[in-house]
Order: structure tokens, then sequence, then C-alpha cells
């Protein structure tokens, strides 16, 4: 199948900040199924993230604070480039700064990559401390970043947007109007809190984090066919899948390709190969041909 022109084995992603950046672990999971991986959030400089315990689990999902830990752009771009000289795959490089300068600069790196797509994290919850809100809250940033970004860069981008705004339909569309080739969502829900009854205390360090995994998953869905009516680029849908039933849930919601993050916490690394496996065992059994078959053909009743 194709996503923003590349031809990809299939529609399965692994999302930003899962698997950090080092490119051995990206092409396990490219050999194992994936069409695409996703480096973690990479800032102009280094960043060491939050104290931990920055990940918890919870009968529902998981919540974290990382806080964008990364090694820096110039880093994570010498990952992509021993990646590329091994293996085939498409490489989504993702991108945080604090101000449209900041993301101008990241893009104007990637450049010099052979990055395939050049993903703006917009949305993650964890760093309002330094960065106030964040900016896929604010629809004035979202257009003034992404137009900042789509004059400079040589490669697609995505606009990686949070379950958080008011109306995550106004901010997708403002995106798409500026310039984004497509979309991601949803980044993580919240923030939650997970508390430690006998420490009487949070049990992250940072005491809040963003929430992802299975119970995000309905909201995910519906957020991604709310914009999927408003937008005609396509959508990296991303939250809470883990089995090939969820994958084929968010495609028929108009999804076009389908991120993958918690789920390896909870499943390892094999969990791409048996959402691969499950996807073409509904596929063969109910007439569809193609990945691209399932992508927003879902009926309302
Ligand atoms: C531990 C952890 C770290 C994450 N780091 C990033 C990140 O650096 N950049 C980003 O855009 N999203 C980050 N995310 C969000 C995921 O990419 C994804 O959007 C979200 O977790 C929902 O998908 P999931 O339910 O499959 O995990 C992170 C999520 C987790 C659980």
């Amino acid at each position: 199948m194709l996503f923003l022109g590349k031809e990809i084995p299939s529609p399965l992603t692994l999302a930003s900040g899962i698997l950090g950046i080092s490119f051995s672990s990206l092409q396990r999971v490219i050999r194992d199924g994936a069409g695409m991986v996703t480096t973690k959030s990479l800032s102009i400089e280094p960043r060491i993230g939050h104290e931990g315990p920055v990940i918890v689990e919870f009968n529902g999902g998981l919540i974290n604070s990382v806080g964008l830990t990364n090694p820096g752009i110039q880093d994570g771009l010498e990952e992509v480039e021993k990646f590329h000289n091994q293996f085939e795959g498409v490489v989504i490089v993702s991108v945080f700064g604090g101000n449209a300068n900041d993301f101008v600069k990241l893009a104007e790196a990637v450049n010099q990559s052979s990055a395939d797509f050049l993903e703006l994290n917009l949305s993650c919850p964890n760093v309002e401390d330094e960065f106030k809100r964040p900016f896929a809250l604010m629809p004035e940033k979202v257009t003034e970043i992404v137009s900042a970004v789509r004059t400079v860069s040589d490669i697609p981008i995505l606009a990686k947007l949070s379950p958080n705004a008011n109306d995550i339909g106004v901010i997708a569309k403002l995106a798409e109007d500026a310039g984004a080739h497509g979309l991601t969502m949803i980044n993580t829900l919240g923030h939650g809190m997970v508390v430690d009854a006998i420490a009487k205390r949070p049990v992250l360090r940072n005491n809040f984090g963003g929430i992802s995994g299975p119970c995000i998953k309905p909201l995910a869905i519906k957020l991604i066919y709310d914009v999927s009516k408003v937008v005609d680029i396509p959508i990296l849908g991303t939250g809470g899948i883990s089995t090939g039933l969820d994958a084929v849930e968010m495609m028929m919601a108009g999804a076009s390709a389908i991120g993958v993050g918690s789920a390896v916490y909870d499943h390892g690394l094999d969990v791409f190969k048996s959402i691969r496996e499950e996807m073409e065992v509904f596929m063969d059994s109910h007439g569809y041909s193609d990945y691209s078959d399932l992508i927003g053909i879902l009926e309302e009743n």
C-alpha cells in the first residue's frame, strides 16, 4: 500500500518514543511487519528528561512522564543514516522545539538526512512546565509552526495532534491549511495520576503523566473519525492499538496507517507480527484484498 507516496508493506508503524532511536531496534520492528518507524522526538540539544519513575502501568494502559529524553537531533539523525545504510523501511523523524524557529532549524537538519517524513510533535503533555501549553492546543501556534516548517522542509510533514484540544477538528483543519501533508493522532491523553496508597504519593516522580494504551482506543477512534470528515490529508492513527482487529477498526474509522506504542511494553516487539497476521486473517475472511480497502469505510448507524 501507499502512504504519502511511499510504498509500505503494511500500515503498521512504530509510534514515537517507544524504542528510542537505536537503529538496531528500529530494524527489528520493520523485519516483523511494520511499514514505518518513528524516532523518539528529537530536540536541537540533548535532553535528560524527568527523574524516574517515569512510566507506570495501570489496568487500562500506561501513564508516562518521560519528558522528551533524547540525544539531540545530530545523534538522532546519525542513527537514521545507519538504519538506511543497512535496511529498507520508511523512517519518520519526530522533532519538537520551544518555538517555530526551533522547528525550522530541526526541519533544516532533517533535510540533510535520509529521513522519509518529518513528524512535528506539537502535542507532548509532559513538558508543560518548560514549554507551557502544548502547541496543539493553540490554533495560532499550529498555523505558525506548520507553515514555517512547510516553507523549508524537503520532505512530507505530519503534524501530531493532542486529544486534549477543545476542538481537534479545528486544529486538524488549520494544520492542513498551513501545509501539513498528514496528521498523526493521538498523542497521550491527560494528564492522569496513579497513586501509591501506602506511600500516600503519586507513583510517578513527576506526579502526573500522559495516558496511553487500550483505555484511549475508543477516544482515538472517535477523534480520527471526526477529523477524517474535515480533512483530505491522511491520518496516521495511534492510540491503544494492540490487536489486528483494533487496527482494522481504526482504519475503518479513517486512519490510513496505524501507530503502535504502549502495546510494545505490554506484548514485546512480537506485537507487530501478531497485529499484522491478525489483520491479514480478518481481511482474508471478510473479502478485503488490500489494507487500503479498509480506510474510512465505517458507516454510521
Ligand atoms: C513511554 C512513552 C514515550 C512517548 N514519547 C513520545 C515522544 O517522544 N514523542 C511523541 O510524539 N509521542 C510520544 N509518546 C506518545 C506515543 O507516540 C503515542 O502517541 C501514544 O502513546 C498513544 O499510542 P499508544 O496507546 O499506542 O501508546 C510516548 C508514549 C509513551 C507511552
